[in-house]
């Protein structure tokens, strides 16, 4: 995307807290408006650090970041417009829920009939319209957040920044929030960045997802091809259940490269970040692409395995394999009324397609 399209920019932007090290190294990220995008990765890579540059709470200390197309590095963050929600609620206590609502409206010198239904239609749109008159001690956490969510939209801002808002949540309210919250997004056209070390809620509620690590974004690309086609070994392994197996490239033609792993075994793979014969690589095979006893056609690979755990998952069975020298290489079938159960040690055959295997760097 050219970024003069770009709603939200951040232009070679880095960060340092204490002038020598680089918490964010090299941040480039344009966004459309409209866009859901997630920074998703381990605790310290840099993801607040980079929401905190935006609301403008922390300076860059290299770089540009620009909204609409204007710089706003010199604009005081009262003045960007932008909404926010924290995991920590942040609602004022002594506040009832309406007065916290009101609060950024009376920032924004706002009449007081105006307020009053800006607040009705807030709290209208998270199911909170019975709370007006409670204070926050008085509320569950998931009402709590959603009042901060409704005060992060009141003020109707085209830009929203969310940094783990429900992490303090039980799984099961978290994920009718995650609904919520996307929903509310795309009806409003409200744009979004969403902070989270949580994968699946990532994957589930973006259009497109960052992943961080080490102050720089590994990948940036929607869920599906994140998932499916990860460009480097961090986000192979941080991204869903991975299979890894080391060698050393022996050939590359084309869209196919021949590996030949630590144990001996020879397989083919897509050579997605190897560039040279003789360099070292770690194949990433997912979990539910390898089969038993496999009829996949002459270009498939078939390895000798050992069972080593057979896990009833319910839907799926999931199977760790000696392999190739590894103990750790996991196998998911679906529970299907012909699938086989196994038992440890028993000796099986699986296989894979070459398209299904990635040739990426050796950490
Ligand atoms: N205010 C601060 N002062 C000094 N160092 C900080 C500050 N905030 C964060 N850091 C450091 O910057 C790095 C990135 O932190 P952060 O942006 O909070 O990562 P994340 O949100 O991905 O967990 C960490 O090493 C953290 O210790
Ligand atoms: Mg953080």
């Amino acid at each position: 995307m050219a970024n003069q399209d770009a709603f939200v920019a951040f232009e070679r932007v880095q960060k340092s807290y204490d002038g020598e090290t680089l918490v964010v190294k090299d941040l480039n990220l344009s966004m459309p408006k409209g866009e859901f995008l997630t920074m998703l990765g381990p605790s310290g890579s840099g993801k607040t650090t980079c929401l905190m540059m935006l609301a403008g709470f922390e300076t860059a200390t290299h770089g540009e970041i620009k909204l609409d197309g204007v710089s706003i590095n010199d604009i005081s963050p009262h003045k960007r417009g932008i909404g926010m929600v924290f995991q920590n609620y942040a609602l004022f206590p002594h506040m009832t829920v309406a007065e916290n609502l009101s609060f950024p409206l009376e920032v924004r010198k706002m009449g007081k009939s105006d307020r009053e239904a800006k607040i009705k239609r807030a709290l209208d749109m998270v199911q909170m319209g019975a709370f007006a008159g409670r204070r926050p001690t008085q509320l569950s956490g998931g009402q709590q957040q959603r009042i901060a969510l409704a005060r992060a939209l009141v003020f109707e801002p085209e830009l929203v920044l969310m940094d783990e808002p429900l992490g303090a949540l039980d799984k099961q309210l978290r994920e009718t929030l995650q609904f919520e919250i996307t929903n509310l997004a795309h009806e409003l056209g409200i744009t979004v960045v969403y902070v989270t070390h949580d994968q699946t809620e990532a994957l589930t509620m973006s259009d497109r997802v960052a992943v961080f690590d080490d102050g720089r974004i590994q990948q940036l690309a929607p869920p599906d091809e994140l998932y499916e086609k990860p460009q480097n070994s961090f986000v192979a392994q941080f991204i869903g259940e991975n299979n890894a197996l080391d060698g050393t490239i022996q050939e590359i033609r084309g869209d196919r490269c021949t590996v030949r792993l630590e144990s001996g075994d020879v397989i083919d793979a897509v050579p997605v970040n190897v560039s040279k014969v003789g360099e070292k690589t770690r194949v990433s095979i997912r979990p539910e692409r390898v089969e038993f006893n496999p009829e996949l056609g002459p270009d498939a690979h078939t390895l000798q395995a050992e069972v080593l755990e057979f896990v009833y998952m319910g839907d799926v069975f999931r199977t760790r394999l000696r392999v190739a020298g590894r103990d750790d290489f996991v196998v998911k079938t679906r529970n299907r009324a012909d699938q086989i159960r196994l038992s440890p040690g028993e000796k099986v055959k699986i296989g894979w397609l070459p398209e299904d295997c990635r040739a990426l760097d050796a950490p």
